[in-house]
């Protein structure tokens, strides 16, 4: 029972609050500017300076000299790619022989886990559950909080409508909503519940910004586009991130209209250090500043340098240019000493928010190293997120799911019995691979024994070979079911893997034809880190599951859903093309003067003469072993003034023999605006869980933050109008439809 306190104790009470977190926020501002008074110029451009380590090594730390005797003269304050506790606190004890002992941050790139290996991103974005991308984060910033690390060089939030541009496998797809969402999501899980727990690591959102544009989906390309644009579809997630309280950030290689991300004071400073009002500190990424070099942005690194810090690059990664001329930028009175400051406070901060001046080696505790990097719990949470992120593209005549008295399976394919292929990009690298359950030894564990399974592997992932064809066939004849599994090996997808062509690498499409020719029901498992192009695949096999890449728990997720363990619920978070020549392709795009209404409409209209203008498989596609009925559309009122809300719901029903989940989708269209408008946009979902049979009742809220757009003078503003509201189970199959107009 609270006892009842009156008014002005609760006051009272506010008051000694406020002033005890503004005392504390003092104290770490006072704290940093106490330090920085006793800063040399050399000491503080020394902590803007971050260099990386070698991660493969085991021993000591050696074959570093240059860097570790700048660590004992206080010229680093950070360095990635250092492996485990102990080397960490090796360099941490350099660092404490410095004149102010200011401590190092060590940072890595912990995309999709640490030590357990989670679905890659964007396989976990096709999961929509937001809970489960959160603890993904959590779970991998404990781990690599444990193992010595602060600051993880993710969530990576680019938005992507380009499957060609291999790092579409880090982000969450080509939705600005969805994406911020999950950016959000990811925040959250790797920050925890706040910085200075020594299970919570600072997150750095990346790449500022506009990266996954990059023309031609040729990674690292040019990127030209309005504002506009720049506002609408590929800040929303970073805007998300920041709201979501990110310590870090990280600007891009490419240059956005001709400026570099890391000279981009329109992106740095006006954006996020200004309008966003964004406390922390900006990284560049890897030698993005020296790169302005090539960009023909500057003509050397002291020019490269000067143009960093002017535009708000707090940390220059890898570049050099700042610790071999910052000092003399300063000296030369080309660079104001309070810019300088301004970055080694933001640096500073994030050093005492983490608590390392109180304690340097607070996270270097090999006790607590082995016990969190082998706990099972994080297996069992791997697992259930990969059966989440599985998307059922396929399943013709309810081929799936199988029985466990199916008789023989064979199981073919060049990923069948793959490990570390599993794992994707961005994952961190081990030296051994036994703890990662291949689709082979999923199906052994779902099935009790290997007398049930045929192995063949038919063909390699990239080879042109046919040989072993007839071996797959045989194996195939003396089964009652094939799996095949087919895609990419886990380095074709990722920075620096475009590709100007999708489809199935190699052979593999014709050994699924050749097997498709027995006569025996198929399964075809796809893995890979983007869409890919398969469409005899998609118009003659039976059962289709993308797989993506899923991690250590690849096998046995699979096999849950293979069996029916779990029913599929993932939804496509990016759009599939049916051949490289539709790209870009999106959903959320403009209707134009003459669309299409059909793929027959051509006559003088905006489509192909050759081929469909839609996607293979539309963004929020994915099938269930059960169906849904959506019914019962109901809205408050059809009208809403400026400052209102409308109350919309549904009925929702499993119409199947299955309980499963449906990701219910919602989105409008502004149908006349001072601007075109896209022709939906997805405005929010629902994950509902329905046994057979049953229903529920979905609600939502339209508010005015869900009709604004960016208008021309990138004001966020909705427009009095009509407004079409779509209701379904992916962005090409709406149920419900229904219109309401704001009004002025
Ligand atoms: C890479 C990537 C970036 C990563 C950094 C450090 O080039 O672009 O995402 O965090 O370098 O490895």
């Amino acid at each position: 029972m609270i006892p009842k306190l009156p008014f002005l104790s609760l006051l009272g009470w506010w008051i000694a609050g406020s002033i005890a977190v503004q005392a504390q926020k003092r104290t770490i501002d006072q704290k940093v500017d106490s330090v920085l008074r006793l800063m040399t110029l050399d000491e503080k451009v020394g902590q803007m300076n971050q260099y990386s380590g070698n991660w493969a090594q085991t021993g000591p730390i050696t074959g570093d000299d240059d860097k570790l005797q700048e660590i004992k003269e206080g010229k680093l304050g950070s360095m990635l790619n250092i492996n485990g506790v102990r080397h960490t606190r090796e360099l941490q004890q350099l660092a404490m022989q410095s004149r102010l002992k200011i401590p190092l941050l060590f940072g890595q790139d912990v995309i999709h886990g640490y030590r357990t290996t989670f679905p890659i991103p964007l396989a976990e974005a096709a999961s929509w559950d937001l809970t489960a991308i959160e603890r993904s984060a959590r779970i991998a910033a404990t781990e690599a909080a444990a193992g010595g690390i602060h600051w993880v060089f993710a969530p990576m939030v680019d938005i992507a409508r380009d499957p060609r541009w291999g790092r579409i496998m880090e982000g969450a797809g080509e939705d600005p909503w969805l994406g911020a969402q999950v950016a959000a999501a990811r925040v959250k899980g790797f920050q925890g519940t706040g910085l200075g727990h020594t299970d919570a690591v600072m997150a750095c959102v990346k790449h500022f910004a506009a990266y996954g544009a990059a023309i031609g989906g040729r990674d690292y390309n040019s990127v030209d586009m309005s504002d506009r644009t720049l506002w609408e579809v590929y800040l929303p997630p970073f805007k998300a991130a920041a709201e979501a309280g990110a310590a870090t950030f990280m600007n891009s290689f490419n240059d956005l209209n001709g400026i570099p991300a890391s000279a981009n004071s329109y992106l740095q400073r006006d954006i996020l250090k200004g309008k966003w009002k964004f406390t922390g500190f900006i990284v560049s990424d890897w030698g993005s500043i020296g790169e302005m070099i090539p960009h023909g942005f500057v003509k050397d690194n002291y020019d490269a340098a000067r143009a960093a810090i002017m535009a708000g690059n707090d940390m220059d990664m890898e570049s050099r240019s700042y610790t071999k001329n910052l000092a003399r930028l300063v000296k030369d009175g080309k660079v104001p000493v309070e810019r300088v400051n301004e970055s080694v406070r933001r640096i500073l901060k994030k050093k005492f928010e983490m608590g390392l001046f109180d304690d340097p080696f607070r996270f270097c505790n090999e006790e607590r190293e082995r016990r969190v990097l082998n706990d099972p719990e994080h297996r069992k949470s791997a697992r259930d997120m990969a059966r989440k992120s599985i998307v059922l593209l396929k399943n013709q005549d309810q081929l799936l799911p199988l029985r466990t008295n199916v008789g023989k399976v064979a199981v073919i394919g060049p990923l069948a019995k793959a490990k570390m292929q599993m794992l994707g990009f961005w994952s961190t690298e081990w030296p051994d691979s036994d703890y990662i359950v291949s689709e082979w030894e999923g199906l052994r564990n779902k099935l009790g024994a290997e007398n049930k399974l045929i192995y063949a592997k038919g063909c390699g992932i990239d080879d042109s070979s046919r040989a072993n064809f007839g071996e797959a066939i045989s194996a195939a004849r003396q089964a009652d079911i094939v799996i095949v599994t087919v895609g990419e090996s886990r380095d074709m997808t990722g920075e620096a893997k475009s590709r100007s062509n999708l489809h199935l690498p190699g052979v593999q499409e014709d050994l699924i034809r050749a097997l498709y020719e027995t006569g025996k029901p198929i399964v075809v498992l796809i893995s890979a880190g983007r869409p890919l192009i398969f469409n005899w695949t998609a118009d003659h096999v039976p059962a289709i599951l993308y797989t993506w890449w899923l991690g250590d728990e690849a096998g046995n997720a699979i096999a849950d859903v293979l069996f029916g363990d779990y029913d599929p619920s993932a939804k496509l978070p990016v759009s599939f093309p049916r051949a490289e020549g539709q790209i870009p392709i999106y959903y959320d795009h403009f209707n134009t003067g003459r669309p299409a209404l059909n793929d027959s409409d051509r006559f003088y209209r905006s489509a192909y003469n050759d081929l469909s203008i839609y996607p293979r498989f539309a963004f929020g596609y994915g099938l269930s072993y059960t169906s849904f009925s959506y019914s019962d559309l109901r809205l408050s009122s059809k009208s809403l003034d400026a400052g209102q809300k409308i109350t919309v719901s549904f009925k929702l029903t499993n119409t199947g023999a299955y309980a499963g989940e449906e990701v219910a989708q919602w989105y409008l269209k502004d149908e006349v605006a001072s601007l075109v408008r896209p022709v939906k946009e997805l405005k929010g979902f629902s994950k509902v869980m329905l046994r057979p049979g049953e229903s529920a009742s979905v609600q939502f809220i339209i508010d005015q933050e869900k009709l604004s757009f960016y208008n021309r003078q990138l004001d966020w503003v909705a427009e009095p109008g009509t407004f079409e509201l779509m209701i379904g189970s992916a962005s090409d199959d709406i149920r419900l439809h229904s219109k309401f107009e704001l009004r002025k």
